[in-house]
């Protein structure tokens, strides 16, 4: 849907944490362009994001990475209609890159600037694939896959969805990421969304779970795809981590909020995760099996061959590290689920959306898949390149607002700690 009158074009620039991206995405739909400089190889000597590094790299990026962004999609700045940009949350240094270039640019150019919650742009990767893949998917015969191999659709009876609107009833979305955990209760009311927090991590990411095993086992950066690699090469029943070593904290679905500090309006039920406890199993069973001269040997080969990759990387794996590896994975897919569907039903959401980096995780995605079939749900997730951090999703999650004419102030700042719901 387009507003009379305009392009529907709009310029989103994401800087929240370590990849400088932009791209131009026409209304909520169509990515003509999805640019994004990693600093992966800037930050794997360090095994983590460095924040004054991650803002000196924005700083050298951000100005190629726009002007590709924008030749790329074959226009010109006099375009576009709207400029979005990530607010938060994020790294404060790191977001300020973003909303500083975005505001100069919009202001240059005359037109309005929209600013964007970086979960809302998760979120919306997803809506936007499907909203792009439209009507000429329904009625096709009823497939896991769509057009785009990584896109995967679980189609409800014979339709596959074909847009946010098609399916009755509060939507699911699960944001699984290096820095969230979060569950949300998306419901729209015309254009615009709302989305209330139902589930959250009181402890570390899904993903910094990921990191940090992966690090105590020697392997490289970031930890998850090497793991999603690794796992498929092991037992997932051999470490049988149980579930009070994962859920450390939040273990009983659906109950009131365990986090004390909890903001009083999170009354209702809440479906929250814990990760640091399976991390702390990981790290003992790495001490009580006597792993750590096999893991410095496999750390210091990967440090002699940068190059290396994560499927030849199996090679520097003993079955054990493989089995643990998998079980792990096992371990933190089976958490994922278990709180994501009784929330579903707590709720009554027959759809679910899943995305963050996490969601390219071949296993989740798999579970996922089977277990909403085996509930009559619908699950989506991004294909692989939207799930990790990109402009095109904040582009996408700021047409509904530029449809609403809600602009950002030009005194926007950055809010490192910004909430979504
Ligand atoms: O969404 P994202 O790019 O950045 C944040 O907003 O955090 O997510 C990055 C996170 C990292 O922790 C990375 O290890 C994890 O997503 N990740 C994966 C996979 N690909 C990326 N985790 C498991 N399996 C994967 N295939
Ligand atoms: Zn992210």
């Amino acid at each position: 849907m387009q507003e009379s009158g305009t392009k529907g074009l709009i310029l989103g620039i994401e800087t929240s944490c370590d990849e400088t991206a932009a791209a131009v995405v026409r209304a909520d739909e169509c990515p003509l362009s999805n640019i994004v400089a990693s600093q992966i190889a800037l930050h794997t000597n360090y095994g983590g994001v460095v924040p004054e590094l991650a803002s000196r790299e924005h700083l050298r990026n951000i100005v190629p990475v726009v002007r590709e962004a924008i030749r790329a999609a074959g226009i010109t700045y006099s375009d576009l209609d709207a400029i979005a940009v990530t607010e938060g949350p994020g790294l404060a240094g790191a977001l300020l890159v973003g909303i500083t270039f975005a505001k100069s640019l919009a202001f240059g150019l005359d037109i309005p600037l929209i600013a964007v919650n970086h979960l809302e742009g998760h979120i919306h990767a997803v809506m936007m694939e499907q909203q792009g893949s439209g009507p000429s998917d329904q009625g096709s015969a009823p497939s896991f896959v769509t057009p785009d191999p990584l896109l995967f659709v679980i189609p409800e009876g014979n339709l596959l969805l074909a847009s946010p609107q098609a399916v009755q009833g509060p939507t699911l979305a699960l944001v699984v990421s290096g820095g969230h955990t979060h569950l949300y209760l998306a419901s729209h009311d015309g254009d615009t969304w709302h989305y209330r927090n139902v589930g959250r991590t009181v402890d570390d990411a899904a993903g910094e779970a990921y990191d940090k095993v992966a690090k105590l086992l020697g392997l490289g950066y970031p930890g998850g795809p090497w793991m999603d690699t690794l796992a498929a090469h092991g037992n997932p029943k051999a470490v049988p981590f149980h579930f009070g070593q994962i859920t450390h904290r939040a273990y009983k679905p659906g109950t009131a909020p365990l986090n004390k500090k909890a903001p009083a309006e999170r009354t209702g039920p809440v479906f929250d995760f814990s990760f640091s406890g399976i991390k702390t199993a990981v790290l003992r069973y790495v001490e009580t099996h006597a792993m750590k001269a096999a893991i410095e040997t496999r750390r210091a080969a990967l440090a002699a061959a940068p190059e290396t990759t994560a499927a030849e990387a199996v090679a520097l794996c003993d079955q054990q590290t493989l089995d643990l590896i998998a079980s792990f994975q096992h371990a933190v897919v089976g958490n994922l689920m278990r709180q994501t569907f009784a929330a579903a039903e707590a709720f009554g959401a027959r759809r679910i959306l899943v995305s963050g980096g996490v969601a390219a995780n071949r296993e989740l995605r798999r579970r996922f898949i089977a277990e909403a079939d085996r509930r009559g749900l619908t699950v989506a997730f991004p294909s692989v390149a939207l799930s990790t951090d990109n402009a095109a999703m904040i582009a996408a999650a700021a047409w509904p607002k530029f449809l609403a004419s809600n602009f950002a102030a030009d005194t926007l700042v950055a809010t490192p700690q910004l909430k979504l719901g």
